[in-house]
């Protein structure tokens, strides 16, 4: 056909039309999501970070832990069996940026929340091999020493309340209050602790 052959010749033209045919393909499968409920809606009993919490979560991403760690289990046996219940878009709704990650050097930290006490967790970041002996994950001692001083914790709650994330006037006031002179390790374990749990309680 003339026009088959038009296209196989002209490379230019031909790019063009495969960008056009990829883009279709990829927008008919990714715009209904958009739209649809289970994806956009929180799940049920999901609230968001406290103060304290979301200094933890901040602490978690300057440190790279999700460099190492997802948070993300995907609806398959061998990881259901391992770490809980699947994730579900409606846990993730108020997530700015996700950290659901690609990289498991370690496990994924979608549902440890409430599986090991404070005390572990604190142990474990002073120093991993302290509690698992073959452990590769590094120390990060510092949390212990830092102190939040929760300067910017109401700004950025006012930031994520613009992104959708229902934050009351009351949680944004007594935010620095909240956060200041909490040690950073505390703050993490606090968010470590909530982790998945929302699901994962029914
Ligand atoms: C270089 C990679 C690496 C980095 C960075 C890292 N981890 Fe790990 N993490 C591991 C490995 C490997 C394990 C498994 C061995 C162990 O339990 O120590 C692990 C285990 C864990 C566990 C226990 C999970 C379970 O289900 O038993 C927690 C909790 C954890 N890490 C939290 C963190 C936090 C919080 C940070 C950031 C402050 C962090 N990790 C940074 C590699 C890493």
């Amino acid at each position: 056909m003339k026009m088959h052959e038009t296209v196989e010749k002209n490379l230019g033209l031909m790019v063009v039309l495969m960008v056009i045919a990829i883009s279709f393909g990829g927008l008919v499968q990714i715009v209904p999501l958009f739209f649809q409920p289970e994806t956009t809606e929180p799940v049920e009993g999901l609230r968001p970070y406290t103060a304290v919490e979301l200094e933890g979560r901040d602490i978690y991403i300057r440190e790279g832990c999700v460099g190492c760690h997802s948070q993300m289990i995907r609806p398959f046996r061998a990881e259901t069996e391992r770490y809980g219940h699947y994730s579900v878009a409606g846990e993730s709704v108020w997530e700015h940026p996700f950290l659901w990650g690609s990289k498991r050097t370690g496990p994924d930290l979608a549902r440890v929340g409430k599986r090991y006490s404070d005390d572990w967790h604190r142990a474990h970041l002073i120093n991993p091999r302290d509690v698992v002996p073959e452990s590769k994950m590094p120390a990060f001692p510092w949390l212990q020493d830092n102190v939040l001083d929760g300067e910017y914790t109401a700004k950025k709650m006012e930031v994520l309340r613009g992104l959708g994330v229902p934050y009351t006037d009351e949680d944004i006031a007594g935010a620095k209050e909240a956060v200041e002179g909490v040690a950073e390790m505390d703050a993490l374990i606090a968010y470590l602790q909530h982790l998945g749990t929302v699901l994962s309680d029914r």
